[in-house]
């Protein structure tokens, strides 16, 4: 390992997510456009992005909230929700669940995955009088796992109606396996079901903060009343606007779909390297490498490339460009021996 980070030019950031594309061409010329009209307050309801996602999803824009991305909306609706106490949340998870749940008031109630998944029957037990909501993230961040359509409706015939289960498909874009459900179409069935989406990962728009959630109407309104005033931005509204056109959204859907191909391409390689690798629906693959987690993740480091490491449980490393994936795959082969700690 060395203590300071190579040369920043050459650092290959996996840590993070993110989609290796850029911009739309159309997008980024629509932001340079927007610079000149950035004295003005954006639209406080975001009407155009509801009006442009009732239009794309067939439903009710009451049924419509946009915000600050879908951590940002994931913590609207947790203070939205009332006064119970525990959210229930799958373990290890997207790591800003507690962080959101404890902003709302209430306290986190992690329940263990069970071998990369989350264990419905226990998140089922765990829920009880005191429970305002129920996270549950499909794709799971950061083992990519998924839950098929028999799986969720089971669990959310044993919830409450008076319970929320927030569904978190920020990588949903990215799934190619058929059983996984939709869960705006679910939430025609199951109005407690809450579907948070978000425009950072497939639509590239991460720094601009934009995201939406399907949710029963009550709902909406009581999280738009929680909500920060005049979030999202003008700009981001505008570009998830441009976005969710049917010329924008049949690029980005080729994007994904090339996404998903480098990414089960990449899983094979690390295969054949002899390490062990899930299958993953999302745009990103986990190694669970135990106690080699952070050597790996620091060997990668010293390589130029960052993964995120969870401590003595496994990395997580985002699908990146062609280049950068060989230049991973090139680091895991000079990391020591038995690196899949399994
Ligand atoms: C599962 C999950 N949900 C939400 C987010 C945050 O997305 P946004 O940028 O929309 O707030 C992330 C980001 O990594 C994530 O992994």
């Amino acid at each position: 390992m060395t203590d300071t980070l190579p040369d920043l030019a050459r650092v290959e950031d996996l840590s993070m997510n993110e989609t290796p594309f850029p911009p739309l061409p159309e997008v980024q010329a629509l932001i340079e456009r927007g610079a000149a009209t950035v004295h003005r307050y954006p639209d406080n309801n975001a009407r155009p992005v509801i009006d442009a996602l009732a239009d794309r999803l067939s439903i009710d824009g009451g049924r419509i909230l946009v915000g600050p991305g879908s951590a940002g909306l994931c913590q609207h609706i947790l203070m939205a929700l009332g006064r119970r106490t525990e959210v229930v949340h799958p373990d290890p998870s997207f790591e800003a669940y507690p962080l959101l749940i404890m902003n709302a008031g209430a306290r986190p109630v992690p329940v263990a995955l069970h071998g990369g998944r989350h264990d419905l029957a226990a998140m089922a037990a765990a829920t009880g009088s005191d429970t305002r909501a129920v996270l549950l993230c499909v794709p799971n961040n950061p083992t990519g796992a998924v839950l098929h359509e028999d799986e969720l409706v089971d669990f959310l015939e044993r919830i409450p109606p008076d319970v929320t289960v927030v569904l978190d498909e920020a990588y949903r874009e990215f799934v190619t396996d058929p059983q996984v459900p939709d869960g705006v179409a679910l939430h025609d069935r199951y109005p407690n079901l809450c579907v948070l989406r978000t425009f950072s990962k497939a639509y590239g728009l991460a720094a601009l903060r934009i995201g939406y959630a399907i949710a029963a109407p009550a709902t909406v309104a009581a999280a738009r009343m929680v909500g920060q005033v005049y979030f999202p931005g003008a700009l981001g509204q505008a570009a998830a606007v441009a976005s969710l056109t049917d010329g924008a959204e049949a690029q980005l859907r080729a994007r994904c779909t090339e996404l998903a191909a480098a990414r089960d391409a990449l899983r094979g390689a690390l295969l054949d390297a002899g390490l062990s690798v899930p299958p993953s629906e999302a745009n990103f693959l986990w190694l669970p490498l135990g106690t080699a987690s952070v050597p790996f993740a620091e060997h990668c480091r010293a390589a130029g490339i960052l993964v995120r490491a969870y401590p003595d449980l496994g990395v997580r490393v985002t699908v990146g460009t062609p280049a950068a994936n060989q230049r991973f795959l090139a680091a895991v082969t000079h990391f020591g021996p038995a690196p899949c700690g399994s």
